[in-house]
């Protein structure tokens, strides 16, 4: 298909230069936000008169038809175009003679572009979000039904401390709800419009930017037009983002790896969400776990594509910057797949609680508490410390726990052992009376599950905007940019009051 640019030209573009300058492949499914910021951009060239308004209405009303024709099917994408700016622009012209051409008016691609990108990643933010949320609310639900199953707490993969298994599912539900911070936080920073910027250099048009950026939801303005189409800060502050929930998810998938071995059967993953082996009858294999472990690189490696494509380029806008969108569409559809299939994963394991208590039962976890005892006795806490090392090497030697071995035994090491220390080095009474503010009890997981909770809870739900009202719009031009508000949207009055 003819460019965009060909008037300067007196031969057409070479095939494998086409194939290889092309973005269509993979900025087509950009085709709804390019539409709708094409109608707002007609819209504002209308309503301040840059170009007829009657002529406005046309291009807004077309658009709308082909936003509906595509989404129907009925018109496919040309993956011949050089982008879906190029296409969409195309259509139009087709449909609308001279009037089509007039759209272009005060606008480059680079802005274009620019708009296009921030929009996409705004919605695709949005439903990063609801998939996290998702999760931690599963999160939250098994934890409230283990919120008193014990089991071992581990440091350097030892046996440690004891903790119970709710609280550690909400550790992960910790570490999700600040990845949903991290979104919104990349979110607020990419809702300001670009559009405006032109080519480079702005315009001499007498735009009303802030109209557009009303019709489209953005908070603001973007206060440099070389910035404006140069930036890509937005697209490597979510790769940042969404590379933090792949540690996060890469994590918990070797707990899940390991939960589900022989050799700690914790867990057993539901058949749906488990393979086999194809020579080993006996297998049952967690590879959803370990394919979100492994595509965690996948994701690391686009934010460093992204990095790496902007470190060198000087202002403004560089083709570089085409390579932009595979890296951040893969970095996006990485996270939502591995979301969608982790989540149910863990929402139908079964967790083996017995194995746990048992595990839990063995490797002296008590120890600190059994010094605890001591030192509540008057000891200090290295002395008490000493003490219940000596302890626990004489039951390794002897084959015993600290439960079972008797209370001479404990006599001879330290003589201000009484009875009261079977007590105190009880799991239960060791994981229950951890009440302080963020630690294992069932009082404490409680909190931090109603937390958790609440917070998930009061982020906003994306919703539409009322700025139609503002410009006096009539019905009928409210009809013509009506996809626009179906925009979601984020009230920036989340971060203040979050
Ligand atoms: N496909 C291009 C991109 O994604 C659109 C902008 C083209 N601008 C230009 N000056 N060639 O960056």
């Amino acid at each position: 298909m003819a460019q965009l640019w060909k008037g300067r030209f007196k031969k057409e573009l070479a095939k494998e230069t086409n194939d290889f300058n092309s973005s269509i492949s993979f900025d087509s499914r950009m085709f709804e936000e390019d539409i709708k910021g094409s109608i707002a951009h007609a819209t504002m060239l209308g309503a301040t008169g840059i170009i007829e308004k009657s002529e406005a209405d046309k291009i807004t009303a077309e658009l709308s038809d082909i936003l509906d024709d595509i989404k129907s099917g009925e018109l496919k994408i040309n993956m011949g175009c050089e982008d879906i700016h190029t296409f969409i622009e195309g259509e139009l012209t087709a449909r609308l003679g001279q009037t089509g051409k007039r759209l272009h008016t005060a606008r480059s691609r680079n802005d274009q572009v620019a708009l296009d990108i921030r929009m996409t990643l705004k919605k695709e933010a949005d439903s990063l979000i609801e998939k996290v949320k998702g999760l931690i609310n599963v999160l939250c639900d098994k934890a409230e039904e283990h919120k008193e199953t014990i089991m071992p707490g581990y440091t350097h993969m030892q046996r440690a401390q004891p903790i119970t298994f709710g609280h550690h599912l909400m550790a992960y539900a910790s570490m999700l709800l600040r990845d949903i911070e991290r979104l919104t936080d990349a979110y607020n920073r990419m809702n300001i419009l670009p559009l405006g910027s032109g080519a480079l250099a702005g315009t001499t048009y007498p735009l009303d930017r802030q109209m557009v950026a009303d019709l489209l939801g953005f908070d603001g303005v973007s206060q440099n037009s070389l910035d404006g189409v140069s930036d890509r800060d937005f697209c490597v502050e979510l790769a940042s983002a969404l590379s933090l929930i792949m540690v996060h998810l890469s994590r918990f998938s070797e707990e899940i790896i390991l939960w589900c071995s022989w050799e700690f059967k914790f867990v057993e993953l539901d058949d749906a969400f488990s393979t086999g082996s194809s020579i080993m009858p006996q297998k049952k294999n967690p590879d959803i776990a370990e394919l979100v472990r492994g595509k965690s690189g996948r994701v690391f490696g686009d934010l460093t594509t992204l990095l790496t494509v902007m470190k060198g380029i000087p202002l403004a806008y560089n083709k570089d910057m085409q390579e932009d969108k595979e890296a951040i569409f893969d970095a996006i559809d990485t996270v939502k797949m591995c979301l969608t299939a982790f989540t149910p994963m863990i929402e139908t394991m079964t967790v083996l609680k017995d194995n746990m208590r048992t595990a839990a039962a063995k490797g002296f976890i008590n120890a600190t508490d059994c010094a605890d005892y001591l030192v509540g006795k008057g000891l200090p806490f290295r002395d008490a410390y000493k003490a219940t090392g000596e302890l626990v090497a004489l039951c390794i030697d002897k084959g015993v726990t600290l439960e079972t071995l008797e209370l001479d035994e404990y006599k001879n090491v330290c003589s201000i052992f009484d009875e009261g220390v079977y007590e105190a080095i009880k799991l239960e009474n060791c994981v229950f009376n951890r009440k302080v503010e963020g630690g294992p009890s069932p009082e404490s997981v409680e909190k931090q599950i109603k937390l958790a909770r609440a917070t998930v809870d009061s982020l906003p739900t994306p919703n539409e905007n009322d700025k139609a009202e503002k410009y006096n719009l009539s019905e009928e031009e409210i009809k013509a940019i009506s996809h626009i508000f179906a925009v979601p949207l984020f009230h920036s009055s989340f971060t203040q009051n979050h």
